[in-house]
């Protein structure tokens, strides 16, 4: 008895994912193939029926039309941070777990951050552009040393810690607001309240996600809280700081400068136009949504993703999918089999399950179960091989949506 053979399964990686990916596919003996581009639901709709694995960037829209015909999906991998372009909830019922890479750019965010920091104290980028209209202005006015100054942290999560780390090693005090509590790195402290960072802070930098409690976080009112020729970073979410209120900041001199990444309406594509009343202020860094774009990330997203989806097919483990019940699985060990059934989340279908194996007269060596509202994930180490006729009698249950078996190469 062996596995399903990896050379037939077909992974099919568009919106050129990163090479690395295609390379660990290619190495465990899977059929992938890479595309430059991305799909249109139509053409997608058609190709999806022979594909196994898909992995996509942010362009290509998994809809429930595609889902429709993907009767050989197993699972979906998204190349980047969001997974909006998928109809996850539609995925999941279906059994197709899909994966992403929240975290892969972490550090790349972190690290522009503690640039725009010094470039914003030393108002570099105003000298910088002075100097290339051959104007010299040498001063020394209005610009500082970092160390000593203090951080405030609005969002202690991935990329505030790592931030908090970086800026300590430069001799800043960090302090930090969280609405949940968090464990300081390094001599980082929590302040109790947001008003009190907005006090305290030289500089305000924001890593909070987007929600209904962080749209506005940073808004006129608070103009009046926050330190005089206090400098603010926004690489978090466009709506988390009210651009207009930033602005009115920044004219009357309240606000040193600004650092902003995010915007709340941000082009469709680089072809599109773009504007802000942020545009033409002094000391004023605006990149276009970059803080997490570098190379680095891009081939972590494609090691990150890849891995999981390998470890997906070759073992079961579901472990960061973001629309399925989560199950950690170790490796499988020699003379052990292992079954992956999804089924509908219904009563009695694990007794139903387990009834079925001891009238097979096996034993179940281990089982792992995890449910969401509409499906369960089931995971059993049988000792021996009752293979195909179990899972054919698996497959047979009327709540059953797939079945996997999995043997020791
Ligand atoms: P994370 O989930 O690890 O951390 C977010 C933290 O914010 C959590 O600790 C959470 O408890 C905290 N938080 C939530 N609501 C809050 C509130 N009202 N006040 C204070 N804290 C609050 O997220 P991560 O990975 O650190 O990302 C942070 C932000 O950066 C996200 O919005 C993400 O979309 C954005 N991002 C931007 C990138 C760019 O290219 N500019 C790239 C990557 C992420």
């Amino acid at each position: 008895m062996i596995s399903y053979p990896k050379g037939k399964i077909k992974v099919l990686l568009l919106e050129n994912i990163h090479k690395d990916a295609y390379e660990l596919f290619k190495k465990d003996g899977f059929d992938v193939t890479l595309e430059k581009d991305a799909l249109d639901e139509d053409d997608l709709a058609k190709r999806i029926g022979e594909i196994h694995i898909l992995g996509i960037r942010s362009k290509t829209n998994v809809t429930p039309k595609v889902l429709a015909n993907a009767r050989r999906l197993l699972s979906i991998g998204c190349f980047c941070i969001g997974t909006n372009q998928v109809d996850l909830e539609g995925a999941e019922k279906i059994a197709v777990p899909v994966f992403n890479a929240p975290y892969s750019n972490t550090r790349s965010v972190a690290e522009l951050v503690i640039a725009e920091i010094i470039m914003l104290a030393r108002k570099a980028t105003d000298q910088s552009r002075d100097v290339h209209l051959g104007k010299w202005n040498k001063i020394a006015k209005g610009c500082f040393e970092v160390r000593g100054k203090t951080l405030g942290i609005v969002g202690y999560g991935h990329i505030g810690s790592q931030v908090s780390v970086l800026a300590e090693s430069m001799g800043m005090k960090v302090i930090f607001f969280d609405v949940i509590a968090k464990l300081p790195l390094g001599n980082a402290s929590p302040v109790a309240t947001y008003e009190e960072l907005l006090q305290q802070s030289d500089f305000i930098t924001f890593h909070v996600p987007e929600t209904e409690e962080t749209e506005n976080l940073f808004n006129k009112a608070h103009l009046a809280h926050i330190k005089p020729n206090s400098y603010l970073l926004n690489l978090s979410r466009g709506k988390v700081v009210n651009i207009e209120a930033l602005a009115e900041g920044l004219k009357s001199g309240r606000i040193a400068g600004a650092g902003i990444d995010v915007y709340p309406e941000e082009p469709k594509s680089n072809d599109d136009p773009f504007k802000s009343p942020l545009q033409g202020l002094n000391n004023v860094i605006l990149t276009p949504h970059v803080g997490g774009s570098t190379e680095e990330a891009q081939k972590n997203i494609g090691t990150e993703v890849a891995q999981k989806l390998l470890k997906f097919i070759n073992n079961g483990s579901t472990t960061f999918s973001v629309n399925f019940p989560n199950i950690e699985l170790g490796n499988l060990k020699p003379g052990f089999h292992r079954i992956l059934n999804i089924h509908k989340n219904q009563p009695g279908f694990l007794r139903d399950i387990n009834s079925i194996i001891s009238e097979m007269g096996g034993n179940i060596l281990s089982q792992h179960l995890s449910t969401s509202t509409n499906i369960g994930y089931l995971s059993m180490e049988i000792d021996r091989n009752l293979g195909d006729e179990l899972k054919n009698k698996i497959k047979a249950h009327q709540h059953s949506i797939r079945t996997r078996i999995l043997y020791l190469d």
